[in-house]
C-alpha cells in the first residue's frame, strides 16, 4: 500500500444539494496528480489525527481530483470539519489514489447503484464505462431530490443510462431490486456504494436474484461494526511480545498499549489500512473490507475491529 502523501490546494468548491460540498483539488507545486482508475479513493488528512477516505468522483484522466463530501450529522470530526474549514485556497495533504473497488471491464453489463453520497464512485465508473463504450445502468437512490448531489451532471452526461429513485417522488420511482436484478445474465456485474443498511439490502437482493458473490462489488464508507466478543491473546511475531485483548478493546488498542503502533485510518473496518497478516489462529472477521474469499482464507485480519475465534492469534507485526 502506497504511503505517498501529496500536498494539494482546493481550487474549486461548490455547495450542491443539502449538505453536499464538491471540491476540486490540484497539487500545490503545479505538477500533475497521479492517475487514477474508476472506483479509487484517497485519504484526506483533515487534522494530523483525523484521516478519512473519500472516493474520487470525476472521470479518470481528469487533471484534478474531485471529491463530493456529505456533511454527516453523526460526523466524528471528519466531514463537519471539512465543510467548515476547507475553502477555496485551503491547502491540505492527501494520499495517492488507491483502488479497492475496481471495475471489471470484461463484464457484459454493469449495474451501478449509488445510495446518497455513495453516488461518488459510481460517477467515475459511469465515465469509464461510457468512454469504453460498455453497456451499463446507473441507479441513483436518494431520500429527496433536493438532497441529491451531482444531479444536473448526471442528467446531462448519462441520460441514456440513468435511473433516478427519490423517496419523495412517488412509488413509481422506487428502487425495486427484483426489477433491476431480476433478469440476471451471465457476465453481468453489480457495484454498490451508500449507507451500510442500504448496501446490505442491495447486496443481499442482487445475490437472491442470482448474481454470484464475485460479481457483486461494494465499498462501505462507514459502517456499524459489532466488535463485541470474549478476550483472547495476540502475539506480535516480529518482537515476540504478547498481549491480552480484553472485551470491549480492539486488537489495535491492545497492541498500542504495549507500544506497537498499527497504521489506522477509518477505525470502522471499511478502509483496509490496518490489515495484518495472520500467522497462526483463526480470526473472527467483523470488518466490511475483506471479500468472502479473503475471509475464508483466514490469513489476514482487520485489527481495528475484528477479533479471534481461537484463544490466540499470532500476527506478522
Ligand atoms: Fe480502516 Fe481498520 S483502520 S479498516
Amino acid at each position: 500500500m502506497s504511503s505517498e502523501v501529496i500536498d494539494v490546494v482546493i481550487k474549486t468548491r461548490e455547495d450542491q444539494a443539502e449538505g453536499v460540498a464538491v471540491f476540486g483539488l490540484s497539487r500545490t507545486d503545479g505538477l500533475p496528480l497521479p492517475p487514477f482508475e474508476a472506483g479509487a479513493h484517497i485519504d484526506v488528512h483533515i487534522t494530523p489525527e483525523i484521516i478519512r477516505q473519500y472516493s474520487l468522483s470525476n472521470a479518470p484522466g481528469d487533471e484534478q481530483y474531485r471529491l463530493g463530501i456529505l456533511k454527516d450529522p453523526q460526523s466524528r470530526g471528519g466531514s463537519e470539519a471539512i465543510h467548515e474549514r476547507f475553502l477555496v485556497g485551503s491547502e491540505l495533504t492527501i494520499s495517492a489514489p488507491r483502488n479497492h473497488f475496481p471495475l471489471d471491464m470484461e463484464a457484459t453489463k454493469s449495474i451501478l447503484v449509488g445510495g446518497g453520497i455513495g453516488i461518488t464512485p459510481m460517477l467515475t465508473m459511469a465515465y469509464a464505462l461510457k468512454a469504453a463504450g460498455k453497456l451499463f445502468e446507473l441507479h441513483y437512490c436518494c431520500r429527496t431530490r433536493s438532497s441529491a448531489g451531482f444531479i444536473d451532471e448526471l442528467i446531462c452526461e448519462f441520460s441514456d443510462q440513468l435511473h433516478l429513485h427519490f423517496d419523495d417522488m412517488g412509488d413509481e420511482q422506487r428502487f425495486i431490486p427484483e426489477a433491476v436484478f431480476g433478469s440476471y445474465e451471465a457476465g453481468s456485474h453489480v457495484y454498490v456504494c451508500g449507507p451500510s443498511g442500504f448496501m446490505d439490502w442491495v447486496i443481499g437482493s442482487a445475490k437472491e436474484q442470482g448474481f454470484p458473490s464475485e460479481q457483486v462489488h461494494f465499498e462501505y464508507f462507514n459502517a456499524e461494526v459489532d466488535s463485541s466478543g470474549a478476550a483472547f491473546e495476540v502475539v506480535a511475531a516480529q518482537s515476540g511480545q504478547s498481549v491480552m485483548v480484553e472485551e470491549g478493546q480492539s486488537i489495535s488498542e491492545a497492541l498500542a498499549a504495549i507500544g506497537i503502533k498499527v497504521d489506522m485510518s477509518c477505525e470502522q473496518g471499511v478502509c483496509g489500512t490496518c490489515i495484518c497478516d495472520v500467522i497462526e489462529g483463526t480470526p473472527d472477521h467483523k470488518d466490511h473490507f475483506l471479500t468472502e474469499e479473503e475471509r475464508e482464507d483466514n490469513d489476514q485480519i482487520v485489527v481495528c475491529c475484528s477479533r479471534a475465534k481461537s484463544e490466540k492469534l499470532v500476527l506478522d507485526i
